[in-house]
């Protein structure tokens, strides 16, 4: 492990730069497909609001984060009076798309966050509508700027769930990580490059700050003055990727550290009481979510997907390291 902990990059890891690029081009999504997700938001603004003329309805997730590739559904929040009874209004919310244009409409009344699905068959695109969670419409904006200041970091996340979509380790009810947590590595991971490429919003002058569910919500968001932020750090895209996967594989402690983007650093488990099992959350990886900070992201990972994943963090760091072309390697798919 120390050996691999201090383990120098291979010598022609820039030749890799091009087809890694090509990869993160082919995932950009095209400009027709933004359109399309504007145009069934509009029908869907125009059905909500015959029977809540007050509501409003907000994208997040990846396709308003700017980390969406291509193809992926959308993610729309119905937000309305806090009082209303969310069961009520899924099902009430779910009878009134029905009704009309939209397909394989159903009510997930019963989910930790409780969702109206549907796709819609004049664009092709899936939806999933949530009802007053404001809390992911910020982060999804805290994602967004952080995007904006160097665009390694979009680049990263897109070979990162690229990667993480090939090898199945996507997918939260299987105890693997969501696309958000491994959006939130890729930012810490950028922090926490010396130069550094990317600064911590959160700990410098606010800028826009809301408060949601109780919590203040505070942030530097005039990004455009920081656009020159990361040009003292000139790795490349190629160096980037051997690097977050030599991290995740050998140099992360799991014992002992939280990632958090909000302070831009790694923080002690001690401190914040996750060093063992509470209930169903288990903290064998910590991801401390920016503005909800009692929530760990990890806390889906168990005992059995804290093995698949580290082997998968491990596969992709000797790829990178020894692989005569990692960029296909990297992304085989998974067979169980
Ligand atoms: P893809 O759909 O895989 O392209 O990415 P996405 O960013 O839309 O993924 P995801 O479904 O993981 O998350 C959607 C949004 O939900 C995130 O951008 C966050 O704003 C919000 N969110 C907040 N807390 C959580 C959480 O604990 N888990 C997940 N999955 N999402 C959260
Ligand atoms: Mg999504």
């Amino acid at each position: 492990r120390n050996f691999k902990s201090s383990m120098e990059c291979r010598w022609d890891i820039d030749r890799l730069n091009a087809p890694f690029l090509a990869i993160y081009e082919s995932l950009i999504p095209p400009e027709e497909e933004k359109a399309k997700q504007k145009q069934l938001l509009t029908l869907l603004e125009k059905l909500v609001s015959k029977e809540w003329p007050e509501a409003r309805l907000y994208l997040y997730g990846s396709c308003a984060s700017s980390f969406g590739v291509c193809k992926s559904d959308i993610d729309v929040c119905l937000a309305m009076d806090a009082d209303i009874d969310k069961s009520k209004v899924i099902l009430k919310l779910a009878d009134i798309l029905e009704s009309d244009k939209l397909q394989d409409v159903q009510a997930l009344t019963r989910a930790r966050v409780p969702i109206v699905k549907l796709m819609d068959p004049a664009t092709g695109i899936s939806c999933d509508i949530c009802i007053n969670n404001v809390l992911a419409v910020v982060n999804t904006k805290l994602l967004r700027d952080y995007a904006q200041i160097d665009v390694r970091l979009r680049q990263l996340a897109f070979i990162v769930k690229h990667w993480a979509k090939s090898r199945g380790v996507n997918e939260t009810y299987q105890g693997t990580l969501s696309s958000y947590a491994y959006v939130l590595m890729c930012i810490h991971f950028l922090q926490q490059r010396r130069p550094a490429i990317l600064p911590c919003l959160q700990e410098m002058e606010a800028t826009y700050v809301v408060t949601v569910d109780n919590i203040e919500c505070a942030f530097f968001d005039e990004v455009e003055k920081l656009s020159d932020f990361g040009s003292r750090n000139r790795e490349t895209i190629a160096q980037l990727v051997w690097a977050f996967f030599h991290y995740w594989a050998y140099c992360h402690d799991y014992t002992n550290t939280v990632i958090s983007v909000r302070t831009g650093s790694l923080l002690s488990k001690r401190t914040k009481d996750w060093t063992r099992r509470i209930g169903n959350d288990r903290h064998l990886i910590c991801i401390e979510d920016p503005f909800d900070i009692s929530h760990d992201l990890g806390r889906v990972v168990d005992k059995f997907s804290i093995k698949v994943l580290r082997e998968e963090f491990e596969r992709a760091a000797e790829i990178m390291q020894y692989n005569a072309n990692p960029c296909v390697t990297l992304f085989e798919p998974y067979i169980a």
